[in-house]
């Protein structure tokens, strides 16, 4: 018995093949995990199903009728009236409007023309219960942080009570204890007979919720595989064509043998409402990090350090005393910053790739410090080797970055700042939507730059990933720093412990 069938289904873009005879299904009370590298056309397989774009080719059934393939026009609207529903890592609240309000869009009780919020909150209750999220349902969303915006969009997707969800990277934002929320949420559609397909590129969550699961490569599937029948490096090899040995490169060798100074030294750092009394010590050769559940304030650390935020305390240079005030400074002075929200703060999504990947380097790229004039062959040369050493996947560097895969995306905001050879780098979630071979990729090349003397500062929800890269991780709790976890006491059971209960491990 299937639920979905995906026949042999065909997608090109502007003459360019993105999907090639692509073909699965999905069981009544299964969870399908579909994985493949960043561009493999997961997210393009999917917008087929939920009707946001129809196959050149193919046919796609949804509980025996076929809704693809002139029989009837597919929509957004029907998907959903039929029983689909999905979670994007893109998020698509109104900020404006409270947690409620977004969970029911379009479907607010009324009487006499106006909106009963009564109801409505009643009605928000249980489902944000549902999804393990404790916030007032008035509740503004875009006060809310990613994760919390995230299981909004979850329990929105959860209101017409789904006969298959789709979560197409939903998880990529949340911290571990909100991931498992949402699993929960799964199990629990799984016993009701529901079925799921979700696409993560965390390799431990796809193994513990997928009962089956099918690799895209290159728009083709290659494989689908019952869980039993696999393990990790089966299906990496699979999605990624060969093995993938040393995920994390060596960490700073010794650091005592030379003495570095700091390059910035934090003391007292305070943003109003968001941190206090932080204190960082960024020093040449090592990657830093700052873990703890999410929102504990991380993010508004880089964002000071940047110029982004106003803030207190004493921020030195070098040894000497410095203001950070605007992002120009902060660039001035050599800091490079990733940030977390790439589409409204990485990136000019309506510009090339090109564009966005030169834009840092221009000032480099002008022959005689004139602005006006840049060397279109410099230029092309170190877009070329970006491109390259990130495997950054666009039909050529006049694409629009909007029109690259998500993971492509990140990759762009990421490799932009890498020629300009900060001496600070700044990175909030750097792999997050990135898939695991490119993940691996970033980690050595965040050590390489270390390694020639730069002094790495990345936030992230990953445990692993900080516990992998990092050489110090200092736990941030409501605001403040408290703990700080550094060679052998660097393991994910002290992370995930410290950033639960706020205080520092006592050493047993
Ligand atoms: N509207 C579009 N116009 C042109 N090309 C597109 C468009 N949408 C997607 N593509 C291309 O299709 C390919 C597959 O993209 P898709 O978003 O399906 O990848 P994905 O597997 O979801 O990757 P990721 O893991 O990075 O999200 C990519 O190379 C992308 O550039
Ligand atoms: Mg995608």
């Amino acid at each position: 018995m299937t639920l979905l069938s995906v026949e042999n289904v065909s997608k090109s873009f502007a003459g360019v093949r993105v999907l090639r005879d692509v073909s699965f299904d999905v069981r009544p009370g299964e969870v399908l995990g579909l994985v493949g590298e960043n561009g493999a056309g997961k997210s393009t397989v999917l917008s087929l199903i939920t009707g946001l774009l129809a196959p050149d080719a193919g046919t796609v059934r949804f509980d025996g009728a076929r809704v693809h393939s002139g029989i009837r026009a597919w929509s957004p609207h029907r998907a959903r009236a039929a029983g689909i529903a999905s979670v994007h890592q893109e998020l698509s609240l109104n900020p404006h409007q409270s947690v409620a309000e977004n969970v029911f869009l379009g479907a607010w009780p009324t009487r006499g023309g106006l909106v009963r919020h009564r109801d409505l909150v009643a009605r928000a209750r249980p489902l944000l219960s549902r999804v393990g999220l404790d916030v007032d349902p008035l509740t503004r969303a875009g006060r809310l942080p990613l994760g919390a915006q995230q299981l909004v969009e979850l329990a929105k997707a959860l209101t017409g009570d789904p006969r298959l969800l789709i979560l197409d990277e939903a998880t990529s934002a949340l911290d571990d204890d909100q991931v498992r929320a949402v699993f929960r949420v799964v199990d629990e559609l799984r016993a009701a007979g529901k079925s799921v397909v979700i696409v993560t590129h965390r390799m431990g969550e796809l193994f513990a919720v997928s009962d089956r699961m099918t690799v895209l490569k290159d728009g083709e599937v290659v494989a689908t595989r019952e869980r039993a029948a696999t393990d990790h490096d089966d299906l990496v090899k699979l999605m990624v064509g060969r093995e993938l040995s040393d995920m994390f490169p060596p960490k700073s060798k010794d650091t005592a043998a030379v003495p570095a100074e700091p390059v910035l030294t934090v003391r007292g750092l305070a943003v109003p409402g968001s941190c206090a009394g932080i204190d960082l010590d960024l020093v040449p050769g090592r990657v830093i990090g700052l873990g703890g559940l999410q929102g504990q304030g991380q993010r508004e650390v880089l964002r000071a350090l940047f110029g982004l935020r106003r803030h207190s305390g004493q921020i030195d240079m070098d040894g000497r005393p410095c203001r950070l005030a605007t992002p120009r400074e902060a660039i001035r002075r050599g800091i490079g910053y990733v940030p977390e929200d790439r589409k409204t703060e990485g990136l000019h999504i309506a510009h090339s790739v090109r564009a966005n990947l030169s834009l840092p380097s221009l000032r480099a790229l002008a022959p005689a410090r004139s602005l006006t004039t840049v060397s279109r062959r410099q230029e092309a040369r170190l877009v070329a080797g970006l491109v390259d050493s990130m495997r950054i996947k666009a039909s050529s560097p006049a694409q629009e970055v909007r029109r690259l895969s998500g993971g492509n995306q990140q990759k762009v905001a990421l490799a932009k700042w890498l020629p300009t050879k900060p001496r600070v780098l700044l990175l909030a979630e750097p792999t997050r939507g990135i898939d695991v071979g490119t993940k691996r990729q970033i980690y050595h090349h965040l050590r390489e730059l270390a390694d020639s003397g730069m002094a790495v500062l990345v936030t992230s929800g990953d445990t692993m990933e900080l516990v992998g890269l990092c050489d110090e991780v200092a736990v941030m709790y409501e605001g403040s720093i408290v703990d700080r976890l550094v060679g052998a006491e660097l393991t994910e059971e002290r992370l995930v412990h410290a950033s639960v209960v706020g205080q520092e491990v006592t050493h047993v």
